[in-house]
């Protein structure tokens, strides 16, 4: 890259501390009203600039990416999922991917520890009974849920987000349990003080709550399928803050409408932003719209990453948070 500055395209809004701060820096066009791109549009959007800022909500398939004009050199992508993102057609045409790790861990266990407690507690149930007018005075068996002390938590996929909420999880005085493609470092597992199950399907026939936090990839697509949702307790509860894609949400819900599974907090909808109306119409599911690591100050620093991203970019320095193509 020459001295110039890169010109980039953002393809929804930032919050303004970002967009200010990439206008400073960066040659930018920004999405003033926060219009969802089309693929026409991302396409096209190639031609004007060296660097794309997509965001979760922008399919970069290898259809659209065989599309993108040669000048586009970059895709700074806003999030740390990388799944709407043909990695491998990207590098194949000389494009490199950036992602924003870190920054948004302690915000999404938090919300995945805000399932695990509000799911078996009832919490929006009970809320909901307050705003429709509903509570008529307590009783001894008025809105009992289950204690969360000494139940078995059961996590699929052991990294950043899933380390976290075992920390969390050991708070609230639960016994962590995991299923990971590598074993935890032994310092590390003997800190969180958790089990590790080389069998997914073992460890799911034995856990009082479930929660994911595996990358959605090829592999793990309808990892929780019907088969292994089968497996599970009818006491048991199912939590999702990672991807809609990695639960068979249509086992899920019959599962569930069966009383074959307790209950489930979903923050993500494996046709979002559709969700099921059948899910809708369930008491004991916790439903929110993708708003795990829906912080300002993750937002910030999400913005950071993606800033420090394209400097390194166009100084021609490695990129701090490059994403490289997994073959799973
Ligand atoms: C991500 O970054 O992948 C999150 O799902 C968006 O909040």
């Amino acid at each position: 890259m020459s001295r110039t500055k890169p010109t980039v395209v953002v393809t929804r809004k930032l919050p303004d501390t970002v967009e200010t701060r990439m206008m400073e820096l960066f040659d930018v066009r920004l999405n003033v009203d926060d219009h969802p791109f089309t693929t026409d549009e991302l396409i096209a959007t190639s031609a004007m600039c060296d660097v794309l800022v997509p965001t979760l909500t922008d399919v970069l398939s290898a259809e659209v990416i065989a599309k993108f004009n040669p000048r586009l050199k970059m895709i700074a992508n806003f999030g740390n999922g990388v799944d709407h993102i043909d990695v491998t057609a990207a590098q194949a045409r000389g494009i490199m991917v950036s992602n924003t790790p870190d920054v948004l861990t302690d915000d999404t266990a938090d919300m995945t520890m805000a399932l695990i407690v509000g799911v078996p507690r009832r919490l929006v149930e009970g809320a909901r009974m307050i705003r429709e007018d509903r509570f008529t005075g307590w009783t001894p068996t008025h809105m009992l849920g289950h204690r969360l002390a000494g139940k078995r938590l059961g996590i699929i996929g052991m990294g950043r987000i899933g380390t976290a909420v075992a920390r969390r999880a050991r708070g609230f005085g639960m016994t962590v349990h995991y299923h990971n493609r590598r074993r935890l470092q032994p310092e590390l597992e003997a800190e969180v003080e958790a089990t590790y199950w080389e069998s997914l399907d073992q460890m799911l026939a034995r856990m009082d709550i479930v929660t994911i936090h595996c990358p959605h990839t090829p592999a793990t697509f309808h990892l929780l399928s019907e088969r292994r949702l089968k497996l599970l307790k009818p006491s048991s509860y199912v939590i999702n803050t990672a991807r809609g894609e990695i639960v068979d949400e249509k086992a899920l819900i019959k599962l569930l409408q069966d009383g074959k599974i307790a209950g489930a907090g979903l923050d993500v909808f494996e046709h979002e932003p559709a969700v099921n109306p059948k899910l809708l119409a369930m008491n004991n599911v916790t439903l929110l719209p993708h708003m795990g690591s829906a912080t300002i100050e993750g937002r910030i620093a999400m913005g950071e990453k993606v800033i420090i991203n394209i400097r390194a970019f166009a100084d021609s320095h490695a990129l701090p948070d490059r994403v490289l193509p997994t073959h799973t």
